[in-house]
């Protein structure tokens, strides 16, 4: 309410003002940026369509937590039993009250033309600006471009009317931009190629090889049952190449038993060049991963309204049969996200772990981040998805000696640290409060929330990967847009066998995470303790975020997969 108060003091708003008195904002905390790159081309004409998407108000969100944290723990007697997407409409479903109401309204506005999904708590509705700016008095559509690209959003707030408040969360497709994750293509210059005495392991940078004998994989290490399955989502006009990846597996999955093709692309493939972290994913998924089906979820959107990754939560709330693991390199800064928002989203990865689907995101390309808080001073900046309990968050790391399969160390750009928004989830309480009473040296207590949902889980390498795009094979490839793939591949293995022993999947894989060192067993992920990452480039840090350490911490994790000894500590 402080926001519209403060709009209301401009004049030309004075629309805004009317709505604010009898109306109610439900994301007054999103902030509205036009990310660097994007140039404004002024409001779009009334008679445009544009296609929104309203969250309607989920029931049972408690009981869905509560039965997630049932089904993902392996202590627990429920462990494995898993929802049917069916079952988990029948929890979910918003109320007919809600429903009734919705309809009731976007009716009365002469909106018919509405899609929803399976569990019926989200709708995707084709509007007229016109009509969209009189349903949700304040916004005001304008376009922006960056190169060939093309978005409507709304400068300006939305609110909808007071009547709504008990059974709309928020209307996506007026405020965010589409997250940038870049991977980044980056030299050495350390030169320490006299390492050449254990020849065996000397490499000119990451390929499949190198990750499957880094982590332990023989070539037996393949999947071998029809039900394993395994997917990667794109959404930033990223597409892939069927002949990549034909090529890369061509030149680099020499050795072990893989496939070579997707098999199936859900959504929007574009003709366009080859994405560089397209290509990426999929090429590493499927070199760890080794012989499991593939999805790959391309979903750059269709509408110029529509936000690409609220898309991709839509496809799989609408999608009863869905690959069992699902990896992510994508990301925003918290502090670019309403409250609102990011608890739904959170809402929506529990609904994917009570189906059993496992989801890794990221961890993000910029250490601890920084960002400037009112009165100058400094803080660290969380990403998300990557601080939301419900998903597996994946750090990077590179070899101690860059040309040898070696020890693996902190890559300095692995993102990591506190959520501000979601508390610690008890399944890593002990683990966290272990590493912030031992680290030897942390930030100021001003620069995190050491309250918060902390991150990365796991981490692999990240630095130095061969990606085959748009045909060339490109060296130097970096980031944990890598390191999720290779871990996801590696899940979807331990998948394969336990389908192998008539188990069900790993679903939601945290509790089992940090459980395994509880149970003593601290060689199913090798403790990566050296080195540290980046952040605010002051006086206080200079540059340094946390630091790698034995057991957790908010760098690596537990560390990275060694396979032989993951699998049987997560086939119990
Ligand atoms: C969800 O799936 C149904 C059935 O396939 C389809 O009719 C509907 O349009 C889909 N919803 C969205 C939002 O795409
Ligand atoms: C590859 O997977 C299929 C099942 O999807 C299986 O029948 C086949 O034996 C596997 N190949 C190898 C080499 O394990
Ligand atoms: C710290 O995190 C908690 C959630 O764990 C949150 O409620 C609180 O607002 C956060 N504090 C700040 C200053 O962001
Ligand atoms: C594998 O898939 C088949 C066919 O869909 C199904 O009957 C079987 O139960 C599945 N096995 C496991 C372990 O999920
Ligand atoms: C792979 O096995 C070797 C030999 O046991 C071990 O030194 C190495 O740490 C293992 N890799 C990982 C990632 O744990």
């Amino acid at each position: 309410m402080g926001l519209l108060a403060f709009w209301c003091l401009l004049p030309m708003l004075s629309s805004l003002c009317l709505a604010a008195a009898t109306g109610w904002a439900p994301e007054p905390d999103q902030p509205f940026r036009v990310p660097d790159g994007w140039g404004h081309m002024g409001r779009v004409a009334a008679s445009e369509m544009l296609s929104l998407t309203f969250a309607l108000r989920q029931q049972n969100v408690g009981p869905l937590e509560e039965l997630v944290q049932r089904v993902s723990s392996p202590d627990a007697s429920e462990y494995g039993r898993f929802l049917s997407l069916a079952e988990v409409q029948a929890l979910v479903a918003p109320s007919s009250l809600t429903l009734g109401t919705v309809r009731k309204w976007l009716k009365a506005h002469g909106i018919r033309d509405c899609r929803g999904v399976s569990t019926m708590d989200f709708l995707q509705c084709l509007v007229v600006v016109e009509t969209a700016e009189r349903l949700l008095p304040g916004a005001q559509f304008h376009r922006y471009v960056n190169g060939k690209r093309s978005i409507v959003r709304s400068p300006l707030p939305y609110t909808l009317s007071k009547e709504l408040a008990d059974h709309v969360d928020f209307v996506g497709g007026l405020h965010r931009f589409p997250a940038k994750r870049k991977v980044v293509s980056r030299a050495w210059t350390t030169g320490k190629l006299q390492q050449r005495s254990a020849l065996a392991s000397f490499h000119l940078g990451v390929t499949p090889a190198v990750i499957r004998k880094r982590y332990n994989l023989t070539d037996g290490d393949v999947g071998a049952s029809p039900n394993s399955s395994q997917a990667c989502a794109q959404f930033l006009e990223q597409y892939f190449h069927q002949a990549d990846l034909n090529e890369f597996m061509h030149l680099f999955g020499g050795g072990f038993p893989h496939r070579s093709r997707v098999d199936q692309v859900v959504g929007h493939q574009g003709q366009g060049r080859a994405g560089l972290e397209a290509s990426l994913d999929v090429e590493y998924l499927m070199s760890t991963g080794a012989n499991i089906s593939t999805w790959v979820f391309s979903n750059a959107g269709r509408h110029e309204s529509q936000e690409p990754f609220l898309e991709w939560l839509l496809l799989l709330s609408n999608m009863s049969a869905l690959p069992w693991v699902h990896t992510v390199s994508y990301g925003d800064d918290e502090d670019s996200l309403s409250r609102v928002y990011m608890e739904r989203v959170n809402t929506e990865f529990m609904k994917a772990a009570a189906r059993g689907i496992s989801i890794l995101f990221a961890s993000g390309d910029s250490g601890a981040g920084c960002r400037t808080v009112p009165g100058g001073k400094h803080t660290f900046q969380p990403s998300f998805p990557a601080s939301s309990p419900y998903v597996t968050t994946v750090g990077g790391t590179s070899f101690q000696h860059p040309f040898l399969v070696s020890e693996e160390v902190t890559d300095y750009i692995s993102g990591g640290g506190f959520s501000n928004v979601f508390p610690m989830p008890d399944y890593q309480v002990a683990a966290v409060k272990h590493f912030l009473n031992t680290a030897p040296k942390l930030p100021p207590p001003a620069y995190f929330n050491r309250t918060g949902r902390a991150y990365p889980d796991v981490a692999a390498l990240s630095d130095n990967y061969w990606v085959v795009t748009n045909r060339i094979p490109i060296p130097w490839v970096s980031g944990t847009s890598a390191s999720t793939p290779v871990v996801g591949g590696i899940i979807a293995l331990v998948n394969d066998r336990r389908f192998q022993r008539g188990l069900p999947p790993l679903g939601f894989l945290n509790p089992a995470l940090y459980r395994l060192h509880e149970k003593g067993n601290n060689t199913a992920l090798y403790d990566v303790t050296q080195g540290c990452h980046l952040s605010c480039l002051d006086a206080t840090v200079e540059g340094q975020g946390f630091c790698a350490a034995p057991s957790w911490d908010p760098v690596t994790g537990w560390g990275t997969p060694n396979f032989p000894e993951l699998l049987p500590a997560l086939l119990g």
